[in-house]
């Protein structure tokens, strides 16, 4: 099929992990791309702990796991060409991912990948003696989504995307179309616009994105104690990154936007993180954090279409930003390029949650 070959002028509202792949990727193809976002520490692709897990999370088999195990395969190549670019590293690592059976389960009932015991010590010494046994996901992995972000950030700049900061107020519209956008950095306008603003993206426009929040935090071990070989991923889960910082998520709350810490939030992280890696116990706190998860009432993205003619959108990833990001980046880009919607998003079109026609 022929490609437009007309460089579209995109204003992005949305400055985190998703806002920033996909304007590298539409700078990539030779737009002209600007974008406006806060810098917020509790976005969520910052916040996130960087698992790439489409088996490890159970999604639901359809469209939405075809979608997350394409982006899952399009990793390694996506952070190789950035990584060439910027000349930073992400820390991508396919290091596959463990997942107990937490609880009552019973072992025969485990299905398909199931590793007892001996085999998990393999897998991954020193897990608890709760743990008897566990699914291997050897394909899912994890990425430093801090990195991933800066050097997306670094990677926009070299491809001339113009990075600013401001809130958006208000979308200015005229029949069906966005004409302009408010902000604080005064009215901007563009030939298209991409909705890119996570938990935040109801502030412009009514769609069903509310916030879930996740606290967080990671543990240091000792001098010379190395840290886990794999992502474990029980009712918390164990993220461990190559310079052996051991991230730990998530709680997942229904509050809003209240901001802060919570004994019972970083107690039950600890409390689970002991339970499935005891050796942790001693280990340093580093740091704790939370942020919130783009959420919808199904827990599926939307992405496409909106109800105005030149508006994208591309949010409400909930548990899966860091793992969608490359395709969401590559169909949302190539949707403004063509000036038609790609054809695989048709499953996370924005007015699914209509009540059907009496
Ligand atoms: N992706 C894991 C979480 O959202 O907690």
């Amino acid at each position: 099929m022929e490609m437009e070959r007309r460089s579209p002028d995109v204003l992005i509202l949305g400055g985190g992990l998703m806002g920033l792949a996909i304007a590298w990727e539409l700078a990539e193809q030779g737009a002209r791309v600007q974008v406006l976002g806060r810098n917020l520490q509790e976005a969520a692709g910052r916040a996130a702990a960087g698992m790439l897990a489409p088996e490890a999370e159970g999604l639901p088999p359809g469209p939405f796991l075809e979608l997350a195990l394409a982006s899952r395969q399009m990793y390694g190549n996506w952070v190789a060409k950035l990584e060439a670019l910027t000349g930073e590293s992400v820390d991508y690592w396919p290091c596959g991912i463990l997942k107990p059976v937490c609880g009552n389960s019973p072992v025969e009932d485990m299905g398909p990948g199931q590793s007892l015991r001996p085999e998990v010590e393999i897998l991954q010494p020193g897990l608890g003696p709760g743990v008897v046994a566990a699914h291997w996901y050897p394909q899912d992995g994890q990425v430093d989504n801090r990195r991933l972000v800066a050097a997306l950030d670094q990677g926009c700049r070299l491809r001339g995307v113009a990075l600013q900061t401001g809130e958006a107020h208000r979308l200015v519209v005229e029949d069906d179309r966005v004409v302009a956008v408010e902000t604080s950095a005064g009215r901007m306008e563009a030939d298209q616009i991409v909705l890119t603003a996570g938990a935040w993206c109801r502030t412009l426009l009514n769609i069903p994105v509310f916030p879930r929040k996740g606290q967080m935090l990671a543990l240091r071990p000792p001098q010379g104690v190395s840290g886990l070989g794999r992502v474990v991923f029980g009712r918390a889960y164990l993220v461990p990154r190559r310079d052996g910082r051991l991230v730990i998520g998530a709680t997942s709350e229904d509050v809003g936007f209240t901001p802060g810490l919570t004994p019972a939030g970083l107690g039950y992280l600890l409390q689970e993180a002991q339970w499935l890696y005891p050796a942790l116990a001693d280990w340093t706190v580093e740091e704790c954090w939370w942020g919130y998860r783009p959420t919808t009432p199904d827990e599926l993205p939307i992405l496409g279409p909106s109800p105005y003619e030149n508006l994208v959108l591309a949010t409400g990833h909930y548990r899966n930003g860091v793992l969608l990001a490359p395709i969401t980046a590559q169909l949302i880009a190539e949707g403004l390029v063509r000036r038609r919607p790609h054809p695989q998003l048709a499953a996370f079109r924005w007015n699914r949650f209509s009540a059907p026609a009496p």
